[in-house]
């Protein structure tokens, strides 16, 4: 078992297999063009997957493969597969922005992905544009609508911000109703790569808006999830997502691995140990090691929570 400093159980590793993606979205991305990452510094899957196999051994039990945008690495259902192969009983899951997803849903179910997550900021093709800086809302919901056929289960990821997607709160919560998905609205971090003048919404002005609509009650937080989830009268279970809050980092359980082999203990702080050359060199045992020393120097929490703080890490770069 990986427990941290403050007793957190650490279950959760999050992997972003690239920092490259092909939306450009404003709270995520920097306007102007930039360079990534050279491919030949990024792990391949098989060096990926030696990390992998430390994790679950030390007791992580599940397993998120993001980006960027991950189906921009090739061969990505091989690695889910992989993984899934080692372990069939992982918690598999995977986030996306859904632009490609309507040719790799099926690739993705049967080679063990269980759960995937897609980000859906607007029902309005201008706002979706203008949000991404793409044209995007067609595709990402043939992707949406082609994981639901396949039987992945599918939650829906919405981040809020005022005066520009903050008046579709109720049509995309309907949307989650409509076809029998969670959606999660999550509260906009703040980032030095995004665009400056954004404004999320708080939980509170999240709730506030569902309430002129619906009534709810508070289910609470589930267990080892960030989302506090609610529940409307005709039992649909809606989630929020609240960085900012001051007891977020309590129940933290999860630690990120970059395609570049960085292991990091919190999204917020700079600090990161690499594993790449441990696992290059074959030294599963000092691999190891720094696992555990990245677990025991988990910081106790982000620092969303204090007032106009604002984080330098790449959420591209780390997948969010
Ligand atoms: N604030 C909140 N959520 C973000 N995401 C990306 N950047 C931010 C941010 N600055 C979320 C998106 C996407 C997921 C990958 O991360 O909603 O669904
Ligand atoms: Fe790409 Fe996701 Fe960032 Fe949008 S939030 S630019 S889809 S990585």
């Amino acid at each position: 078992m990986l427990v941290d400093s403050y007793n957190r159980n650490i279950d959760y590793l999050r992997i972003s297999v690239t920092e490259r993606c092909n939306f450009r979205c404003q709270y995520c991305m920097p306007e102007k063009p930039f360079s990534w990452t050279p491919r030949e510094n990024l792990l391949s899957f098989e060096e990926l997957f030696e990390f992998v196999k430390i994790a679950i051994d030390n007791g992580i039990k599940k397993i998120r493969i993001t980006g960027g945008e991950p189906l921009l690495r090739e061969d990505i259902d091989i690695f889910i597969n992989m993984i899934y192969k080692y372990k069939n009983d992982i918690d598999l899951a995977m986030t996306t922005n859904g632009s490609l997803l309507k040719n790799f849903a099926e690739k993705f179910k049967k080679a063990g992905l269980k759960r995937i997550n897609i980000s859906l900021d607007s029902l309005n093709r201008e706002t979706a544009w203008h949000i991404a800086q793409r044209d995007v809302l067609s595709d990402v919901l043939s992707g949406i609508y082609e994981a639901i056929r396949v039987g992945l289960i599918v939650k829906l990821n919405t981040v809020p911000v005022k005066n520009v997607n903050d008046n579709e709160i109720i049509e995309l919560l309907e949307f989650g109703i409509k076809n029998d998905i969670t959606i999660r609205f999550i509260e906009y971090m703040e980032n030095s790569f995004a665009s400056r003048s954004l404004v999320g919404l708080t939980g509170l002005e999240i709730l506030n808006k569902i309430g002129e609509k619906y009534k709810f009650i508070d289910e609470g937080v589930e267990l080892g999830s960030p989302s506090h989830y609610y529940k409307l009268e005709n039992n649909y279970r809606f989630g929020i997502i609240e960085p900012h809050r001051d007891d977020f980092c309590s129940h933290c359980n999860r630690i990120r691995l970059t395609a570049e082999g960085d292991l990091i203990p919190c999204l917020y702080f700079d600090e990161s140990k690499s594993i790449k050359s441990s696992i290059r060199n074959g030294n599963i045992l000092e691999a190891k090691n720094i696992l555990y020393e990245i677990i025991r120097d988990k910081p106790e929490k982000n620092r969303w929570s204090g007032d106009g703080e604002s984080s330098n890490r790449a959420f591209y770069e780390t997948g969010g």
